[in-house]
C-alpha cells in the first residue's frame, strides 16, 4: 500500500524566468474548481492509498497564492499523515496563512527563497525581497512550526562566490531545520537562457567550486549532508530529514495528485495531463484525467535505485540489484577513492558525492 502522497497546485502570482514546473499564473477564479477536481483524483485513487500514511507534500506551483477557502478545503479533505509539508513562496506567508496551515494539520514548511541578495532576487524575476524570507520565517516560526525548510539556488547570473557566501550566512542565521541547495537549470531555448547565456556559461564552469563552498559551510555548521543537495540540522535526536523526499530517493511507491503529477505504484508509473481544462473536465465528468504511461522494467527500476540511493550518505544495499552494476568500473572507482564497497552495500565517499551524477553513471553497467 503506498504511504506517500503528492498534491500539485500549480497557481503562481507570475512566472518566475528560470521556472520550468508545471505552473499556471493567476486564475483565481478556478482554483476551487481545481481543488474539487484533485479531491475527486483522491477519491478515486483512494483504494492504493494505505489507511495510515507516513507524508503528504503539497508542491507546486505556488500552494499557498491559491484561493484560501480552497486551500482550506484541500487540506481538511487530505489525509492526515505523519508529516505533512507545504511549499510556500515568502511573500505569501502572513501571519493568517501561517496560523492557518498549523490549525490545518501543516506540521513542515519549504520555504523558496532561493537568495538572500536583492539584484540576485531580480535576475530569478522574484516578488520577495530579503526582509520578506525573514519576516515569513517569523511567522512560521510564531505559528508554532518547529520543522521549516529553505530553498536556495547557486549558479545565478552574476553571483560571486562572496554573494553565496552571503546567502549561507543569512540562511544560517535564521537556523531553518532543513536546507536544500540546488545549481540553477537553465533549459536551451528559454527567454532566460538567452538573456543571460554568457553569465550561465561562466556560472557553470565554476558549480563544483560552488558546490564545494555549500557543502563545506553547511557541513561546518552542523547540518547533516544527507542528500546530493539536501541538508538537516542535527538537533535533539531528531531526524529532520525530508521523509517525503526520501520515500522517493528510496524507491518507494507514491501517488501524486493534480495536473502534471507522476505516480510510482506496484511497478507503473504514470503522469497526469499537464492541461488544467482537460484535467479539472475529466475529473466534474468522474473519469480519470488523461495519463501518460511510463514503461518501468525491473531493469529501470534497478538503475534508478542506485542513481537515487546513491545520493543519499547511507548505504545502498545491492542485493538483489542484479548485474545493473559494472565490477570493473567498481573496482576502478574503489581504488580512485570515490566508492565504498562494505559486504553487501555501496556507498560515495565525500569525494564521489563532491563529483556525483557522473560516479554513479560509471557505476552502471
Ligand atoms: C517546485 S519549486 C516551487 C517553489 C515555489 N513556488 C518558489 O518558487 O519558491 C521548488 C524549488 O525548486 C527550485 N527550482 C525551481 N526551478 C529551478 C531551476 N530552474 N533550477 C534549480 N532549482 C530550481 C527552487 O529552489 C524552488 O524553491
Ligand atoms: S513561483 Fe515558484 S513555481 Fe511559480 S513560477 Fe516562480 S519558481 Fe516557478
Amino acid at each position: 500500500m503506498t504511504r506517500h502522497l503528492y498534491v500539485h497546485l500549480p497557481f503562481c502570482a507570475h512566472r518566475c524566468g528560470y521556472c520550468d514546473f508545471v505552473t499556471v499564473v493567476g486564475r483565481n477564479s478556478q482554483h476551487e474548481a481545481y481543488v474539487g477536481a484533485v479531491l475527486a483524483e483522491l477519491a478515486l485513487e483512494r483504494g492504493v492509498l494505505a489507511s495510515q500514511l507516513e507524508t503528504v507534500f503539497l508542491g507546486g506551483g505556488t500552494p499557498t497564492f491559491t484561493e484560501p477557502a480552497a486551500l482550506e478545503r484541500l487540506l481538511a479533505g487530505l489525509p492526515g499523515a505523519e508529516e505533512v509539508t507545504v511549499e510556500a513562496n515568502p511573500e505569501t506567508v502572513t501571519q493568517d496563512l501561517a496560523r492557518a496551515l498549523r490549525r490545518l494539520g501543516v506540521n513542515r514548511v519549504s520555504l523558496g527563497v532561493q537568495s538572500f541578495r536583492p539584484h540576485l532576487l531580480a535576475v530569478l524575476e522574484r516578488v520577495a525581497q530579503p526582509d520578506t524570507v525573514r519576516r515569513a520565517f517569523y511567522h512560521l516560526r510564531d505559528a508554532g512550526f518547529d520543522n521549516i525548510s529553505f530553498d536556495l539556488i547557486y549558479g545565478i547570473p552574476d553571483q560571486s562566490a562572496s554573494d553565496l557566501e552571503a546567502d549561507l550566512a543569512d540562511a544560517l542565521e535564521l537556523g531553518p531545520e532543513h536546507l536544500s541547495c540546488y545549481e540553477l537549470e537553465a533549459k536551451p531555448g528559454t527567454r532566460f537562457t538567452h538573456a543571460h547565456g554568457a553569465e550561465l556559461a561562466r556560472q557553470a564552469d565554476a558549480m563544483e567550486t560552488s558546490f564545494e563552498l555549500v557543502v563545506q559551510t553547511l557541513t561546518s555548521a552542523g547540518y547533516r549532508w544527507y542528500e546530493t543537495a539536501n541538508f538537516c540540522r542535527l538537533t535533539d535526536g531528531r531526524d529532520l530529514r525530508s521523509r517525503h523526499n526520501l520515500a522517493y530517493w528510496l524507491g518507494r511507491d507514491y501517488l501524486g495528485l493534480g495536473i502534471g503529477a507522476v505516480s510510482t505504484v506496484d511497478g507503473r508509473r504514470w503522469r497526469n495531463t499537464p492541461r488544467l481544462p482537460t484535467y479539472v473536465a475529466e475529473l466534474t465528468a468522474g473519469r480519470l484525467p488523461g495519463r501518460e504511461l511510463e514503461p518501468l522494467s525491473l531493469d529501470v527500476r534497478r538503475r534508478e535505485r542506485v542513481m537515487l540511493g546513491l545520493r543519499l550518505d547511507e548505504p545502498l544495499r545491492v542485493d538483489g540489484l542484479g548485474d545493473v552494476l559494472d565490477d570493473a568500473a567498481l573496482e576502478r572507482l574503489q581504488r580512485l577513492g570515490l566508492v565504498d564497497r562494505t559486504g553487501r552495500t555501496l556507498t560515495l565517499t565525500a569525494r564521489g558525492r563532491m563529483l556525483g551524477g557522473g560516479v554513479t553513471a560509471d557505476l552502471l553497467a
